[in-house]
């Protein structure tokens, strides 16, 4: 079916992801994997399905969007305070309705936002339908899971006692979202908070707010009253701090950098008046751990998908390459081979793999550290004139001395490579050390290594013999430890009940 060329991207979608296997599948449910659920139902390839994306993006313009002042903060908050009651009143099954509307008409509108994704957050095409992809699962997985766990249990207690624990609301939360998932993250803080019976005020990153705007769009029109989501915009300095101090804010989710975790930590431990919890998912150094037994096609492939797709602005990048001292000369010549095929341009044009940092100010952090790397390192790739007018930066690779040589995390298509011999517990410890924990890859052909490293790595998502970005909702819970973030993980079956309050009762009957 998909490479007949009259099939439309409305046929394609006509079989939306499930978070469960349906019986109805062609063949048995698990030889499709996670795959099936996430952005691959969707062959790019098929004429008919870029032509309509296409058509999109040539009709989407990116809207200009004011940003709010530090003094829209309270006025949303008392809008928020009021709705608050009738919202948290309204059931799960209530609410977990509404996200399911918001859902379908998301997927309804795939080509307009996928569209936007490339023009405002310059992802290129595949990216940008994953992102779209996630965004659903979010609002599905959400809308299932609000439904498990705000059933109130019954809890065994003595003979004339009835005991009782339910989960509520806990107020008006600030959902705090980063430029690179400004759909996917966007929608998955927002609709945890509110399906769990919560109100939202939403700051999205400043360079991403049209999206933003678009999906908060959609949750309006699938049902959520318009002070029960509000949306404010602006520089998370101004705005962002102002929401984050503003006394009746119940608790804050939010994705960035480790830093801005702590400022936000620093100013809810000094108000006055309740201890607000805080959810962050921070930044990571993400390592890759090759063994000699490891198969260097696959370790390659895993390496240029993992460090230098989305030109490297994933959470989940992989930064830090080690790899056994018996195939790290093959590996990289391969790697050099590899990586030489990337296309790097503008991420509206199918055949480009890396398109451009988000902005002005990335793209000259990224030139400061590859300037530090040309002076300290050997380099891997050929150098490129660094082109500030595209923000332009085709994948880099350097080999360091030591894993202990990279300390601060480089949001871009930037590769460290160490070579390694000995002992791989004493890798483990040494990546350990260095204070992150999102994801690691581990490749060796050796099962037990790899279980043994994975316990021994302090590490939120371990990935063995592939790629180790691209989590799928309900499938690979995302998050890290450490200075990669609090806990829980998204798109886990925990993640919930942290916006939740908790109430036992127990009533002498
Ligand atoms: N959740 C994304 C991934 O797994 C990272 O932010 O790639």
């Amino acid at each position: 079916q998909l490479a007949d060329e009259s099939v439309g991207l409305d046929q394609l979608l006509e079989s939306p992801l499930h978070l469960a296997p349906e019986p109805s599948l062609p063949l048995p449910p698990d030889l499709y994997g996670p795959r099936r659920r996430n952005s691959h139902g969707l062959d790019l390839a098929v004429p008919a399905v870029r032509a309509q994306l296409e058509q999109a993006f040539a009709a989407a313009s990116v809207p200009a969007i004011p940003g709010s002042a530090p003094e829209d903060v309270v006025p949303a908050v008392d809008r928020a305070v009021a709705a608050w009651p009738a919202w948290e009143r309204r059931s799960a099954e209530d609410r977990a309705l509404i996200l399911r509307h918001a859902a379908d008409a998301m997927e309804g509108e795939l080509p307009r936002l996928c569209a936007l994704l490339v023009k405002e957050g310059f992802k290129c095409w595949g990216d940008a339908v994953a992102e779209v992809r996630e965004a659903v699962d979010f609002l599905r997985f959400y809308a299932n899971e609000a439904e498990r766990i705000l059933q109130p249990a019954t809890l065994p207690g003595p003979t004339g006692e009835s005991n009782v624990l339910r989960l509520t609301g806990r107020g008006t939360w600030a959902c705090i979202s980063p430029w690179n998932f400004p759909l996917a993250i966007f929608t998955g803080q927002v609709a945890a908070a509110l399906v769990t019976g919560n109100c939202v005020i939403a700051k999205p990153a400043e360079q991403t707010p049209g999206i933003a705007a678009e999906a908060v769009r959609l949750l309006h029109a699938a049902g959520v009253p318009h002070p029960v989501l509000q949306l404010l915009h602006g520089a998370g300095e101004t705005v962002g701090a102002a929401l984050v101090a503003e006394p009746r804010i119940a608790g804050v989710v939010f994705t960035g950098s480790t830093q801005v975790a702590k400022i936000i930590q620093r100013t809810l431990a000094a108000k006055d008046g309740p201890i607000v919890p805080l959810i962050a998912e921070t930044g990571g150094i993400n390592a890759m751990l090759v063994d000699s037994t490891a198969l260097p096609e696959q370790v390659v492939d895993a390496v240029v998908q993992s460090a230098f797709r989305s030109a490297g602005q994933r959470c989940s990048a992989l930064r830090l390459l080690v790899v056994h001292e018996a195939i790290a000369d093959g590996v990289i010549r391969m790697l050099q081979g590899a990586a030489g095929e990337l296309v790097a341009g503008d991420p509206s044009q199918w055949r480009t793999d890396v398109g451009p940092v988000i902005d002005g100010e990335a793209f000259a952090n990224l030139q400061r550290h590859v300037r530090r790397l040309q002076a300290e390192a050997k380099p891997l790739l050929p150098e490129s004139e660094p082109d500030e007018a595209t923000r332009l930066l085709p994948p880099q690779a350097f080999e360091v001395a030591a894993v202990e040589q990279v300390r601060h995390e480089i949001f871009g298509p930037v590769l460290h490579v160490a070579r390694w011999s000995g002992d791989p517990q004493a890798v483990i410890h040494a990546i350990n050390r260095i204070g992150y924990g999102l994801t690691l890859g581990i490749q060796t052909r050796i099962d037990s290594r790899a279980e043994a490293l994975a316990r021994e790595a302090r590490i939120g998502n371990v990935y063995v013999n592939r790629n180790m970005i691209g989590a799928v909702v309900g499938v690979q819970p995302f998050g890290g430890e450490g200075m990669s973030g609090t806990g829980p993980k998204a798109g886990g079956p925990n993640y919930l009940a942290r916006f939740c309050a908790e109430q036992t009762v127990t009533i002498n009957t």
